[in-house]
């Protein structure tokens, strides 16, 4: 690309170079650029005669390179939406996946409906977008985050003061809640849940942490580790809430009703149907 190119040129340019790597290649290309003019899309989208500065046309054009290497677009940007939030993103932690909003949105409703109950903990927090969109919803509400990687608790700590919830969280870094004492109204938890061996052919496993993504020989250590001590720290009327992988649900039930028998145990789907959420009502 030469100097002096609008941002249409632009666009059409990076739609060429990124359509064989991407599936959407116009909405990434103008949400890269939008990123880097600091507009929205639907600016850049209504502005195609505006002229980009050289070092506007060096940032998009590195941008666009790492895009058709591969690299996730919200890795290249920095940041990336959830909950109607944007939160910052390193390659220390998991980008945040739209099926995962299916947890907030439970968590959320279970607050609502139970308002004297304001503890949370949220258990492998990562970039914090769970923890940090229910704090987000309720000023009275305390919310615990714990990560095993100290980076990704950083960043969820970051994200937590920048998006201005940092007043109701703490962070902690241990493994699993073995150094809590509880009792939570909520757990939520998104562990790592993809077996290992499925994890060496996905593309995830390429650019994403394994930390954040193998889940052990058949993706269920975590969760079997974390609800054996889950009785510890919950309570009667306590709401358990934890993302499962397509195909676990069965195994997660079975799971649920050894270490709650009492419990109201149901697995909820996602969009596409699958087994996506363990929700365990005491
Ligand atoms: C699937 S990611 C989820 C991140 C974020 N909560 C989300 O939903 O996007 C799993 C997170 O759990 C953390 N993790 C993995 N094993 C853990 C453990 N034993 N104890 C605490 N956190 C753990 C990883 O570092 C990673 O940040």
């Amino acid at each position: 690309m030469r100097n002096k190119v609008t941002i249409g040129e632009a666009l059409r340019q990076a739609h060429r170079q990124i359509k064989t790597t991407s599936d959407s290649p116009n909405l990434e290309a103008q949400l890269m650029l939008a990123n880097i003019l600091g507009k929205q899309r639907t600016w850049v989208v209504a502005h195609d005669d505006v002229e980009l500065s050289p070092a506007e046309l060096k940032d998009f054009q590195s941008g666009i390179r790492l895009r058709r290497g591969g690299t996730p677009l919200p890795y290249i940007m920095g940041r990336w939406e959830f909950y109607g939030r944007s939160f910052r993103i390193t390659e220390e932690v998991l980008i945040p996946r739209p099926e995962t909003e299916l947890l907030v949105e439970e968590a959320i409703d279970y607050l609502r409906a139970n308002p004297g109950n304001r503890t949370l903990v949220d258990i492998g927090t990562g970039s914090g977008c769970i923890g940090v969109s229910i704090a987000a919803e309720f000023p009275s509400i305390r919310v615990y985050a714990t990560d095993i990687s100290y980076n990704a608790l950083c960043l969820a700590k970051e994200n937590a003061t920048k998006l201005g919830f940092s007043r109701n969280m703490h962070f902690f870094q241990m493994d699993l809640i073995f150094a809590t004492k509880g009792p939570f109204d909520v757990v939520c938890a998104n562990l790592p849940y993809i077996p290992s061996h499925d994890l060496k052919g996905l593309e995830v496993g390429q650019w994403e942490p394994h930390s954040a993504l193998d889940g052990g020989t058949d993706g269920l250590s975590n969760i079997q580790n974390l609800m054996e001590d889950l009785p510890r720290v919950t309570k009667p009327g306590s709401l358990i809430l934890m993302e499962i992988g397509a195909g676990m649900g069965v195994a997660c039930t079975d799971l649920a009703k050894k270490w709650f028998p009492k419990g109201k145990i149901k697995i909820q789907s996602d969009l596409a149907g699958r087994d996506r959420l363990l929700n365990i009502a005491l």
